[in-house]
């Protein structure tokens, strides 16, 4: 294994609230960061934020921000929650930044010198939310095969990559790497996905459609694909183009750690585009599974999202780092519940780890006055804590370098309900009793040193807590992270330790969670505030109706000639029923002027009345008194 260690995060859309998909891939990589800087090895963290794309656009028009202004806000949620998460992230990149608009702009010229890249007409369906173009046999009953919401059909001339052209060497690849794609069930996936074949990548989006990217630097009249753009950012941050030296340190050492979400683009366009440059590959692509609520993805349209900092403000951060870590098998789903949460927290930390934290160091108190004893000859039983201890090193390194945080967490229990076990059938408030110091001092010494190195281990899951922890050694953290902290007999006789008996609290198991998931607004409650700036695009005015006469065929409807002061108009409305033509000449009503033309049973209209309506009928919104035809209304 190299001493370079350089650990990726999904850069993830700056638009969506973090929620607890997003808390596990960054609480993952972080604990995978700190376990090889805990290793020795010099280690590169990136995680960030996605931030161009029609999605963007979109909200942030209808915020009636401009989308700089609006990421620039949104994007502190996301580093602020890392913050309270305790990620160690070394860098954050946001892809609106010079340093990544420059990298996306070289690459894409050099691919177009190279004529990698082509212009041509392109035909298919978008999805907008998931920024993926998709062909006609892709769709699930006419939607997005991803989210399931509706796309759109385009037809455009745009700029295509030759990905085609790599399937076979990109096959080659995958198989020939075992390491490249995992779990190894998604490198198949991923294979089976190529063998249908492969097509070039449409990554240009024209301005007239989209402006809010990264300007193709052969073309202005085009924007980059956000997804071309946000996968270089896993070159930009190590820096491909400001700091060659740097980038030869890191970039050959990735890891990319995904959700299975978006394998594709991560093990087929990522590639591809490397490939074509002239990169190296990333080391490994690894996507993990799904947090499922009740069984379905838990995702904000569904409106079943727990928000993390909900759970992590109740029961602390490291119970909730801890809970994501040791509960998912890494590579596949998991179910949440606080329910499952509770019940984790009180079995691991507050029977297994916290309460040998406390009784070890109550009886240190009590025995030997707070002094931590020395050990005397040992026998078979100190020996199997020692040698549990010493081995749990290796074990623990290979695992974690597997991905399987999970299991490393597991091994480190292990040695703890050992320790457990240990003082149960050892008994040292009877050898206190017996007056047998040497062996008491030999059992409360042993089961000292194997607690702490499990603590050590524990470090990079619930590194706050275990910060705490080691003050009961009087040690420091960073002394308890130290290489010779690995080793047995570490802890000098004699020295002090603190009680310490309010690390983790047992938690009472609620009849009603105390953190409910988001529920899918209603549609009242979905109802959200406009600005002014949006009330003010509706042109309202008074109009004067002159003439009003029956459409022929069609009952509901009336055809209305309107005077607006400066022009005359023809409306036609839904209110036959309500009013006759004779009714109404005369009146003056409210319009909505700047309505786009539209054609009713043939019939052109230009403009739209207001009427109000409850379950007796329908009536005309009208002025309180004489004022002239074409008023404004605001
Ligand atoms: O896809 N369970 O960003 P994104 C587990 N911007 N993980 C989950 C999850 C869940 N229910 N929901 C989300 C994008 N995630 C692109 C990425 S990278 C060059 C561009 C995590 O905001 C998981 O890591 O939709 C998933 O891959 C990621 O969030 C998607 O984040
Ligand atoms: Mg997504």
């Amino acid at each position: 294994m190299a001493d370079n260690f350089y650990i990726t995060t999904p850069i993830y859309y700056v638009n969506d609230e973090p929620h607890i998909g997003h808390a596990y891939t960054t609480i993952a990589a972080d604990v995978i960061a700190r376990f090889n800087r805990l290793l020795g090895r010099d280690t590169f963290f990136l995680t960030g934020t996605d931030e161009h794309g029609q999605k963007l656009q979109d909200t942030a028009a209808s915020r009636g921000m401009e989308p700089g202004a609006y990421c620039d806000e949104i994007v502190k949620r996301f580093i602020d929650i890392w913050d309270k998460l305790n990620i160690s992230n070394n860098d954050f990149i946001r892809t609106t930044q010079e340093r990544h608009k420059k990298v996306v702009q070289h690459i894409l010229q050099k691919l177009y010198d190279e004529e990698e890249i082509y212009k041509g007409s392109y035909e298919g369906w978008y999805c907008k939310y998931e920024e993926r173009f998709w062909t006609e046999k892709d769709l699930v009953e006419g939607n997005c095969p991803d989210c399931g919401r509706p796309v759109n059909r385009i037809v455009e001339e745009n700029y295509f990559f030759k990905m085609g052209q790599r399937r076979e060497w990109l096959i080659d690849y995958i198989k020939a790497h075992p390491d490249f794609i995992r779990p190894e069930f998604r490198a198949n996936e991923v294979i089976g996905y190529l063998n249908q074949g492969l097509a070039d990548l449409c990554i240009s989006r024209p301005k007239t459609r989209l402006s809010w990217g990264i300007e193709l630097p052969f073309d202005k009249d085009y924007v980059c694909y956000v997804w071309f753009d946000a996968l270089l950012n896993y070159v930009t941050a190590p820096g491909y183009l400001d700091n060659p030296g740097n980038f030869q340190k890191w970039w050959p050492e990735a890891i990319h750690l995904i959700g299975k979400d978006i394998l594709t683009t991560h093990a087929v366009y990522w590639p591809c585009m490397l490939n074509a440059a002239g990169l190296p590959m990333p080391k490994t692509i690894f996507a993990h599974g799904w947090w499922l609520m009740e069984d379905t993805k838990m995702s904000k349209s569904l409106g079943n999202v727990v928000r993390p900092l909900d759970l992590a403000d109740v029961y602390g951060v490291d119970p909730f780092r801890y809970f994501l870590m040791r509960e998912m098998t890494m590579g596949h789903d998991s179910s949440y519940s606080e329910e499952a949460f509770i019940n984790r927290y009180n079995s691991d930390l507050a029977n297994d780890f916290g309460n040998l934290v406390s009784r070890l160091t109550k009886m240190i108190a009590s025995y030997c006055g707070k002094k931590l004893p020395a050990p005397d000859e040992k026998q078979e039983a100190d020996l199997e804590i020692e040698r549990n201890a010493v081995n749990l090193n290796e074990k623990v390194v290979g695992l974690i370098d597997d991905f399987k945080i999970y299991m490393a967490i597991e091994e480190t229990l292990q040695l703890v309900r050992l320790l457990n076990r240990y003082i149960e059938n050892n008994r040292p408030w009877q050898l206190a009793k017996q007056g047998d110091i040497k062996r008491l001092g030999t059992v409360l010494y042993t089961a000292c040193e194997g607690l702490r190195i499990a603590g050590r281990f524990l470090y990079p899951v619930m590194p706050a807590k275990i910060a705490e922890f080691s003050q009961t050694f009087g040690i420091g953290v960073d002394t308890l992270k130290s290489e010779e902290s690995l080793k047995w007999g570490f802890l000098k006789p004699g020295i002090d330790i603190n009680v310490s008996s309010g690390l983790f609290p047992r938690i009472e198991q609620k009849k009603k969670p105390a953190v409910e998931p988001e529920k899918k607004k209603t549609k009242e409650e979905k109802e959200e505030f406009i600005d002014f700036e949006d009330f003010k695009k509706l042109k309202l005015k008074t109009a004067l109706i002159e003439e009003a006469e029956k459409i022929e065929g069609a009952d509901k409807l009336l055809k209305l000639q309107v005077n607006l002061g400066s022009e005359k108009r023809q409306v036609v409305a839904g209110i036959a029923q309500h009013y006759t033509p004779e009714q109404l000449v005369g009146k003056t009503i409210i319009v909505i002027a700047n309505l786009k033309p539209a054609k009713i049973r043939g019939v052109e209209s230009n403009g739209m009345l207001m009427a109000a309506k409850d379950k007796n009928g329908l009536r005309l919104l009208t002025v309180d008194g004489e004022i002239k035809p074409g008023s404004g209304i605001s």
